[in-house]
């Protein structure tokens, strides 16, 4: 009965985080500011005023981290890099102290057995590159070459998994589009020039990690599939839209080559004409993709949400997170099993999975309690293994987030990690679901069948 749950042999299994979520000291050993030090500034755009200023002071602890993921058990850890710290005016100048930093934090993992996979863009734009128009500026394909060779070169040796973007959906949506991110512009027009330029800089930078002597170089993207609401025409052309502007937006161009139809019918008179030849950068062959898989939505047509009309049905017979995200676990299988059919059978990892609960601030006991956290991770695990056996070729999983931390909007307000985070002393503890990500990662996988 325990084979049941027998992950492939070589299979990942880590935690992941980003730069600016954990680091803290922003402004360290001559880094320059990035665009979200600039936000987290501007009244009422974060909860509690709260910024990445210290965060859970990763910067300063690395090497004790380290030592949580060699307890945990982990194979593999997930971490991005600070643009900022090794490229202050994002071009140009190398901050060599910046890049002592990453390199470091490679050696120690290393030592520890844990294999790193290093993103090079978790949404921390140098602000010195948004002053020049930042992903609405065609010259940042460049940009981000230049500073991907400069990376790649200090640590390829040692880096298993490089990715050039996480989830430049949300860099698009957030920051472009609803203004709820960095760098916090709301526009219809500048959104698919956004989406587009991360896209191009992508295919650079997929370009410039092989040069420099990268392997196993992909493309993180979050996916929520869709499903209709009902099968009324409105309803599943709505659904259509969702899908196309979710989940097809960055991975059609990037495998096929075009853009889904649907996004001019969502942007209208705002969707551009794009130089024909700049799918040939953006089609770089990849060695994987990255999947970021939180929730799924089920999908109506809604006339009142703009631009894109289409809304949510909640589904009250199922438990939602803190984020207010549907617990779906079904759709983590459907959603590797859609890429794969889509797209091809291309290596698969799991790089984000993970819920938000609210977990108390602060720890009295040797582990916090965390159960529903730990059915969160028992049924999605469940779901990538079943995948695996409905044949997607998936390699590993990451969870999110090794640690508590700034999740961006929400500011401290909602608690991620396997650990738990104490913002007030940074003292760090284990969550039952730590624990219970330990056994799995012991068992391979076994222990999912209790
Ligand atoms: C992001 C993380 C974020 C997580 C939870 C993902 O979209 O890559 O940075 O903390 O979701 O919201």
């Amino acid at each position: 009965m325990s084979d049941t749950y027998r992950f492939p042999d070589g299979f990942l299994w880590g935690a992941a985080t980003s730069a600016y979520q954990i680091e803290g000291s922003p402004l360290a050993d001559g880094a320059g500011q990035n665009i979200w030090h600039r936000f987290s500034r501007t009244p009422g755009m974060i909860t509690g005023g709260d910024t990445g200023d210290v965060a859970c002071d990763h910067y300063r602890r690395a090497a004790g981290d380290v030592e949580l993921m060699r307890a945990l058990g982990l194979t593999a850890y997930r971490f991005s890099v600070a643009w900022a710290r090794v490229l202050p005016e994002g071009r140009g100048r190398v901050n060599p102290a910046g890049l002592a930093f990453y390199d470091r934090l490679v050696d120690q993992l290393l030592a520890a057995g844990i294999r790193p996979a290093v993103t090079l863009y978790h949404w921390d734009l140098p602000a010195a590159l948004d002053d020049r128009g930042g992903w609405l500026n065609r010259d940042i394909a460049g940009w981000f070459a230049e500073y991907a060779e400069v990376v790649v070169r200090a640590l390829a040796d040692r880096v298993a998994l490089w990715t050039t973007l996480n989830e430049p959906w949300v860099s698009a949506d957030g920051g472009y589009l609803y203004g709820v991110h960095a760098p916090g512009h709301k526009s219809l027009f500048e959104a698919p020039l956004a989406s587009h330029n991360l896209l191009r800089a992508h295919g650079a930078g997929m370009q410039a990690i092989r040069a420099a002597g990268g392997r196993q170089a992909g493309l993180v993207v979050n996916l929520e599939p869709k499903y209709a609401a009902s099968d009324r025409a409105e309803d599943l052309a709505a659904t259509a839209r969702a899908e196309a502007y979710m989940n097809r937006y960055y991975l059609d161009p990037v495998f096929l080559g075009s853009y889904p139809d649907e996004l001019r019918e969502v942007f209208g008179e705002a969707w551009p004409a794009f130089p024909p030849a700049d799918f040939d950068l953006i089609r770089q062959p990849l060695d994987y993709l990255g999947i970021n898989y939180y929730t799924r939505s089920v999908t109506c047509h809604d006339p009142t949400v703009w631009p894109m009309r289409f809304g949510r049905v909640r589904q009250p017979q199922h438990p939602y997170t803190e984020m207010d995200w549907e617990v779906y676990p079904q759709a983590l299988t459907d959603v590797l099993g859609w890429v794969t059919a889509r797209y091809g059978r291309i290596p698969l990892y799991i790089t984000e999975n993970g819920a938000a609960f609210a977990d108390a601030p602060t720890a009295t006991g040797p582990v916090v309690d965390d159960p529903l956290r730990v059915d969160y991770y028992r049924g999605h695990l469940r779901a990538a293994h079943r995948a695996i056996q409905a044949g997607a070729d998936l390699r590993g999983y990451f969870a999110w987030s090794l640690l508590d931390n700034f999740e961006w909007s929400c500011g401290y307000a909602r608690r991620f990690g396997l650990y738990h985070v104490d913002f007030a002393t940074q003292r760090r503890t284990p969550k039952a679901s730590a624990r219970y990500y330990t056994e799995v990662i012991r068992t391979h996988g076994a222990s999912l069948a209790g």
